[in-house]
């Protein structure tokens, strides 16, 4: 099963969309196997993005995520990066698909509520990089049977 890893960035927090967007990943059946509340330091925020290091938008990036709490998480599921992105929508909010986060609750793409993995290999990057492997959590859950074929 794959795991993908999302953060609800400090305008959803602050905005009280936790429970709105955790809710749409649970609906989906998606499974939670992972979760913490914290003020992310600089030097987190600045691992999580070197890949956007030196664009016009760095610096406003490492503002934004470390100006407030987030919340991270790590979810699984049968194609889950896909499928949370999807969830999520498009980058830039004006571009996100009806029905998505981004689009339901966002303008602009430097407010635009969540992160979500892009690919196996950064998946895992990232949830190593945010996540100790006690802090993860393997649990069998009741409804797997009917909603992971
Ligand atoms: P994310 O990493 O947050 O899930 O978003 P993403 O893959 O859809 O977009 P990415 O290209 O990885 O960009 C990371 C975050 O940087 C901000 N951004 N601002 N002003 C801009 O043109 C711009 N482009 C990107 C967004 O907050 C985006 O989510
Ligand atoms: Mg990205």
């Amino acid at each position: 099963m794959q795991k993908t890893f999302v953060i609800v960035k400090p305008d959803a927090v602050q905005r009280g969309l936790i429970g709105e967007i955790t809710a749409r990943l649970e609906r989906r059946g998606l499974k939670l196997v992972g979760a913490k509340f914290l003020a992310v330091s600089q030097e987190l925020a600045e691992t999580h993005y070197a890949i956007h290091k030196g664009k016009p938008f760095y610096e406003g990036l490492i503002n934004y995520i470390t100006s407030s709490p987030v919340m991270a998480m790590v979810w699984e599921g049968p194609d889950a990066i896909a499928a949370v992105r999807q969830t999520m929508g498009a980058t830039r909010p004006t571009e996100a698909a009806p029905g998505s986060v981004r689009h339901d609750f966002g303008l602009e793409v430097g407010r635009n509520l969540t992160h979500a993995s892009d690919s196996p290999e950064n998946g895992e990057a990232e949830v190593n990089l945010w996540f100790k492997p006690e802090e993860l959590v393997s649990w069998e859950r009741a409804t797997d049977a009917w909603i992971f074929e």
